[in-house]
Order: structure tokens, then sequence, then C-alpha cells
């Protein structure tokens, strides 16, 4: 057994293994405080070894920051690339990394891009709350995950509901179940059986190819290009030197920003409803703020510009994020030997970016479990904050996940009551891992029973 949280030196990264003390941990976090009791704070970083590799577990803001913008010493490797396609903008680096990063934020980022989404995912998420206070009770994760992914069928794509984007919705299922899990390919692992949809992987690729060469096939004929969904945008956005991106980059961006998009953005409405059905105050104050809105507006849907002046509504879209944590957890790859504060971290040591741990450190956020939109009256305490990560991979999608939660509290508040009739979860996140530890897909479905008023 090797002990924990001692200062690292540059002989320790032989090979090793840990055996943790079994611990009955109630939360998550509790590991890192049970770390913090036993060795102290440091600088907020703890030795382990996870699935047969020497690791390091950052959780304080500063070393979080230092490793998220140390890009060439600490490289975002993840295990199943070849799921997300190489092309994508997770598994390029560099130069290659700044140059795709900036085809996308272009894409999805641009004022003109948040208007077309704004119109475009409305009337989605208008319909699904109807349909949903018919039904009267919901599992809320499956219904948050049909209109998210209808909407994203739309918006990158613009495919609309149907057979096809149901044979999709399945396809992207099994990528996402192998997409973070461990290479162990055996029968019952999540990556055995992504090897299994591997074929899916192809039969996402020649949709989405065909896809692209209608829309190649129709500026030929018109003569003049539209833009529509994300696609064209990735189609039709130039370099300085006038390049643009090839098919295979197009597709390979498409499909890891279904799985990067998809199932945070449900989740992140999910979480939504949960905290507003147990905290009637904040919902109260949510209501309030959407009906000003409304009663100075003509039709149903409102503008990005409106969402900008939403203020609370914003604070509980940032509350949601920091409570649900949706990505727990980040990861990176020492490419040589990196001194940070006296520590030593070994050359091709995994780090392991706890960022969870500090949006739930009472030392960043008072009271951190309690959901309390009040709370970004003022900005968090510099770094403490990183649930869209930091540095030259922060989240691309972070303004359009934040614009889709925004609509979806405009339009539930405004027109819905619902309450918690029993809940898959306890009060703490109790994510269970259908794909080992590092699959955090969630599995938490509270139910819901809904009414429109
Ligand atoms: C609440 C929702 C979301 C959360 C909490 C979230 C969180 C994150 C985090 C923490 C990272 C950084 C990972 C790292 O540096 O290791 C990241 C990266 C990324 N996210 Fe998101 N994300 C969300 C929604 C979205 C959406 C809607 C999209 C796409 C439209 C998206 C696309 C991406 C992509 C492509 C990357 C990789 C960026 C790069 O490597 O340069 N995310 N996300």
């Amino acid at each position: 057994m090797v002990e924990l949280g001692f200062r690292i030196s540059a002989n320790i990264g032989v090979d090793v293994v840990v055996v943790e003390r079994p611990m009955v941990l109630r939360r998550p976090d509790d590991f890192i405080n049970s770390k913090r009791r036993k060795y102290g704070d440091g600088v907020g970083m703890y030795r382990t070894h996870l699935f047969g590799s020497p690791s390091i577990i950052a959780c304080f803001p500063s070393i979080n920051k230092f490793v998220f913008r140390s890009d060439a010493n600490f490289i975002l490797k993840w295990p199943n690339i070849d799921l997300m396609g190489s092309t994508s903008l997770v598994a390029v680096h560099g130069k290659a990394h700044t140059r795709l990063r900036s085809f996308v934020i272009n894409a999805i980022n641009r004022p003109d891009a948040l208007r077309r989404i704004t119109e475009m995912v409305q009337p989605r998420m208008v319909a699904a709350l109807e349909s949903w206070a018919q039904k009267g009770r919901l599992k809320m994760y499956d219904e948050a995950k049909k209109v998210t992914f209808e909407n994203i069928g739309k918006l990158f794509v613009s495919f609309e509901p149907g057979p096809l984007l149901e044979t999709m919705d399945k396809l992207f299922y099994g990528l996402l179940g192998g997409v973070r899990a461990q290479p162990f390919n055996f029968p019952g692992t999540a990556y055995h059986h992504a090897i299994q949809v591997i074929k899916c992987r192809k039969k996402l690729d020649a949709i989405f190819r065909v896809e692209l060469e209608k829309k190649k096939k129709k500026k030929n004929e018109n003569g003049v290009e539209t833009t529509n969904d994300l696609m064209d945008g990735l189609m039709q956005i130039e370099d300085e030197e006038g390049k643009r991106l090839s098919d295979q980059e197009v597709v390979d961006n498409i499909v890891s920003f279904v799985v990067a998009g998809y199932e945070s953005t449900a989740v992140a409405s999910m979480w939504a409803l949960y905290y507003l059905a147990k905290y009637p105050n904040v919902l109260e104050k949510l209501r309030e703020e959407n009906m000003a809105i409304r009663k100075k507006k003509k039709g149903d849907y409102i503008t990005s510009e409106d969402v900008s002046k939403l203020k609370y509504t914003n604070k509980v879209v940032e509350e949601t994020i920091r409570m649900a944590n949706i990505a727990a957890i980040s990861f990176r790859l020492a490419t040589q030997e990196v001194e940070y504060e006296g520590y030593k971290i070994p050359k091709n040591w995994k780090v392991i970016l706890w960022l969870r741990y500090l949006h739930t450190d009472p030392e960043n956020f008072d009271d951190p479990t309690c959901f309390n939109p009040d709370r970004w009256n003022k900005p968090a305490r510099p770094g403490s904050y990183q649930v869209f990560g930091t540095g030259a991979r922060t989240c691309p999608g972070n303004t359009l996940s934040r614009l889709q939660i925004a609509l979806f509290l405009h339009h539930l508040s405004l027109g819905y009551k619902w309450e918690l009739k029993e809940s898959g979860c306890k009060d703490y996140l109790s994510f269970t891992s259908k794909t080992g530890l590092m699959g955090l897909r969630s599995s938490i479905s509270g139910n819901y029973s809904i009414a429109g008023y």
C-alpha cells in the first residue's frame, strides 16, 4: 500500500498499486475531504493510482487553473478518441486545435447564430412542456433528453423529429457509453459495448455525409450558400487564408458536439426542475421576472436579447450548473515532468481535475449545498468556478447551453407548476456509473407531476 498525500518526488513514478482503505462515502467530495483530513491541505493535490496509471487528483482552484492553462505540459487525452473522430476538436492539439476552435466558436457563438438558435429551440420546448402537462407524471431525465435531442437535431443538421432522429439517438446512446469508458474490452463493460457499436459511429458518419452532400448539391444548384444550421456554419466558415474545414472535420465535429452537448444540456434541464421543485421561493422570483418580460412581448417567443435582460433567470441557470456539476471531473496527461509549488508531477502521470470539489467546497461557496441563485449577485472567488473548464479548452458550448437552459426556464416558469412525487435520488448527487468510474452517466430520474396553469 502506498500512502497518498506525501510530497511527490521525481522517482515516485514506478508502477505501484494503491489499495484504498474501503470508505463509506456519502458524497464524492468526501473522498477529497478524507484526504484533506489525513494529510492536510498542501497545495490541493493528492497522488493515487487509477486504472493501472499513477495519477494526481487536483482539487484547488490554483492547481486546476495551472493544469488547464499549461496546454503543452498537460494534454487532453481521451481513452477512446476514435469514437469521437480523429479530426474533432477534442482530439487535436496545438495549432490545429487553435485553428479548429476559432471555426467552432464562430459557428455557434456569433450573435446571429445565437439569435437563430433562440428562435429555433423554443417551439420544441413549448411543445414538449404541453405534452408533459398532458402526461401528468414524468420521468424527467427521459423527457429532458428527448426534447434536447430534437433541438440538437434541428440546430446541428436541420433534422425534424422522426424515425431518422430516433435511430440517431440510439446510435449516439451507444457512443456516449463508450467515449469515457476505460478500454477494458470484455463483455459487460461499456467499452465492449461501444466497440460493438463502432459500426454505429460509421453509420452516423454515413448519415451526416449524406446531409453534407445534399447541402453541397443545393449550393451548386442555387449558387448561394444559406446558413440554417451548425453544419452549414462549419462548412462555410473560412480562416484568414480563405481555407475551409474538410468534410471529415465537419462530420467529426458534429459528432463530438452532440456527444459533448446532448446529455450535458439535458441533465442541466432535469436538475433545474428538481431544484425549483425544492426551492419554491426561487421559482416565485423566477416566475415574476419572466412574467414581467412576457407582458412586454407580442408573440409567444423571446429573443436572445431578452434573455440577456433576464438577470435573475441567468443566476438560476448559473446556480443550476454549479450545483449539478455535470462535468464533475476533467483529466490531462503530463507530457513531461512539471514542477508546481515545490511538488513534482512526473511525466506520463494522469492529472484528474476534480472540478465538482471546487463548487462544493465551503471555502469557495458559502453554504455550498444550498440552491441560492442570489449568490451570483457577486462573482465567484477567482478560479473557484470551473464548470466549463478554463484555458484553451474552455467549453465552446457554454453560451449555447446557458441560453438553452434560460429559454427552458422561461417557458417552464410561465406556464407550468410541478412537484416532485418521489425521487430516484437523494439530496446529494448520487451518480451511478454505467461505464466505470470515468463514465459519469446519470441514472437519476426524478418523477414529476406537471400541469399547465
Ligand atoms: C451544461 C452543459 C455543459 C457543461 C457543464 C460542459 C462542460 C465542459 C467542460 C468542463 C469542458 C472542458 C473539458 C476540458 O478542458 O477537459 C468542455 C469542453 C467541451 N464542450 Fe462542453 N459543456 C456543456 C455543454 C456543451 C455543449 C452544449 C456543447 C456543444 C454544443 C459542448 C461542447 C464542448 C466541446 C466541443 C468541448 C471540447 C473543447 C476543446 O477541447 O477545445 N459542451 N465542456
